[in-house]
């Protein structure tokens, strides 16, 4: 089969979306993002990539902790509002019902079937955007989403983001077992 080039350009990819929560001078504040990653297992780490001008990175820095939410698909309206509107304009204080855990001042979504509860290790600064790293803390599931007390992904029905530009979608049919499937493959 022949190749199409698409240039100099970063192509399309299916990506979780996040909602990442910080306090920024008093203020609960949330900012949707699509490029988060898990860095390292042990210490468990996380990365946000995230803008240059970001109110959510303002109170990250402040406060040297935030959280990184993850939605279901009953959230998706409010994970869309939250990327479409910045706290530099708008309160989004009252987007979701807010909790705290150990760390006192990352907030955290109560609607999110996850929370993953982080402290700021690092903030790489780069041309265009900052790399935001944080040590996990604590993970906080929705009991009733659990499965023999693990999450289950058929349960959570957790938001991904098509980059760029869209639609949200959740999980398809599972295809095979990771680390499993790859082990009676033989090269040509
Ligand atoms: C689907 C989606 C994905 C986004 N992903 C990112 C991202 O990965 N990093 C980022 O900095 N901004 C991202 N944004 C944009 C921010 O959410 C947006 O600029 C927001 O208004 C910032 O809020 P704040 O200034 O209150 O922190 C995304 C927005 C949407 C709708």
């Amino acid at each position: 089969m022949g190749k199409a080039t698409l240039g100099r350009k970063v192509p399309t990819m299916g990506l979780p979306v996040a909602v990442v929560g910080a306090k920024v001078q008093g203020k609960v504040n949330f900012c949707t993002v699509a490029w988060v990653t898990m860095v390292e297992d042990d210490p468990p780490r996380m990365a946000v990539v995230m803008g240059k001008r970001r109110r959510t990175k303002d109170g990250i820095r402040e406060n040297r902790t935030f959280s990184i939410n993850l939605p279901g698909v009953e959230q998706v309206a409010a994970t869309d509002y939250c990327g479409l509107r910045s706290g530099y304009e708008t309160d989004k204080g009252e987007v979701f019902d807010v909790f705290f855990g150990k760390t006192l001042t990352a907030p955290m979504a109560r609607e999110c079937p996850v929370n993953i509860e982080l402290t700021l290790d690092d903030i790489i600064e780069l041309e265009g955007t900052d790399i935001v790293i944080g040590e996990v803390e604590e993970v906080y599931v929705d009991e009733g989403r659990m499965t023999s007390g693990q999450p289950d992904i058929d349960k959570l029905q957790l938001l991904m983001y098509l980059s760029p530009g869209g639609p949200y979608f959740v999980k398809g049919r599972t295809v095979a077992e990771a680390f499993q499937v790859g082990k009676g493959f033989r090269p040509r």
